[in-house]
């Protein structure tokens, strides 16, 4: 049984971002922050807290090796949708976080605060490319998606999950971490196979990877797809399953990080002024329609 009681709100979060803001907290970029942990937070106490556990609760029930198989077969034929890369951004655009009284960000101002941090660090064309369409996989809630299969860190299915996730005592309720083929320390894989063999809790980041593949340079993709798994590349927790062609890639995964969680621009991107750059960077890359 594998599917989510339908009396159960799938969609706990009052918006996505507060499960980076949740990430936040857990890694502050500085020593004032993590002194000051609610130090943004302006909610009712204990609501954001109660709404992210209940979140965690249902994502570490129903990732199972099935699930993600499943999910893998419904949209990685992406035959869903064709839009052109504007259109998707004005689509994803309308996921709309209303309700977070910390800012007033839209996705597009997400994805451009990441993408003019990198920009303004000097890093390669393609680098801020990914910095602006690494969080495009998040259509999937427009899709219909519960918030737990698009969002949240994500994790390894198919051999023991680490006690270094996020709430782990919530695995409990995983049928995996009572299935003798999937909760031995290596599981279906074997001892540094490499990420690519391993099958990864589903979500946005899977789910832009695959769509992108063919068109970004190896560092790229993998910040892409890697970007939510914070149980490796700030907690060491799979090393054991990683190659060194592995290793050597997540330091971009790594260089990523914070502009993701953390760049904060003094004014705000301006979307209008900078299209044209941004129609410049897309259009050397990647092709005129993206199938979703
Ligand atoms: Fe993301
Ligand atoms: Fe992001």
């Amino acid at each position: 049984m594998n599917k989510p009681d339908q009396f159960v709100n799938n969609n706990p979060l009052q918006n996505l971002e507060d499960w980076e803001n949740d990430l936040k907290e857990r890694y502050p970029q500085t020593e004032e922050e993590s002194d000051n942990k609610d130090g943004y937070r302006n909610y009712s106490n204990g609501s954001r807290q109660d709404t992210v556990r209940e979140f965690y609760r249902l994502n570490h029930q129903y990732q199972t090796y099935d699930f993600v198989q499943q999910k893998e077969q419904e949209f990685l034929q992406f035959n869903k949708q064709e839009m052109g890369f504007w259109e998707a951004v004005d689509f994803l655009n309308t996921l709309v976080d209303d309700s977070d009284p910390d800012t007033d960000l839209d996705q597009l101002q997400h994805l451009l605060q990441t993408s003019e941090a990198i920009r303004a660090d000097g890093h390669p064309d393609w680098f801020v490319l990914t910095g602006f369409i690494h969080d495009f996989g998040k259509v999937l809630c427009l899709f219909g998606e519960p918030q737990w299969a698009v969002v949240g860190d994500t994790f390894p299915v198919g051999c023991q999950f680490s006690d270094k996730i996020v709430f782990p005592e919530f695995f409990e309720n995983n049928p995996d971490s009572k299935n003798s083929e999937f909760n031995s320390k290596y599981g279906v894989y074997s001892p540094n196979c490499g990420l690519d063999l391993v099958k990864m809790s589903w979500g946005h980041d899977e789910y832009l990877y695959q769509m992108v593949k063919d068109y970004l340079p190896e560092p790229a993709l993998y910040m892409i797809r890697y970007h939510s798994f914070y149980p490796q590349h700030k907690e060491n927790a799979y090393d054991h399953l990683m190659s060194q062609h592995d290793h050597n890639m997540f330091d971009w995964v790594k260089k990523f990080n914070p502009y993701d969680l953390y760049s904060k621009v003094p004014t705000p991107p301006n979307a209008k002024e900078l299209r044209p750059y941004y129609e410049d960077l897309v259009a050397k890359y990647l092709p005129a329609k993206l199938k979703f």
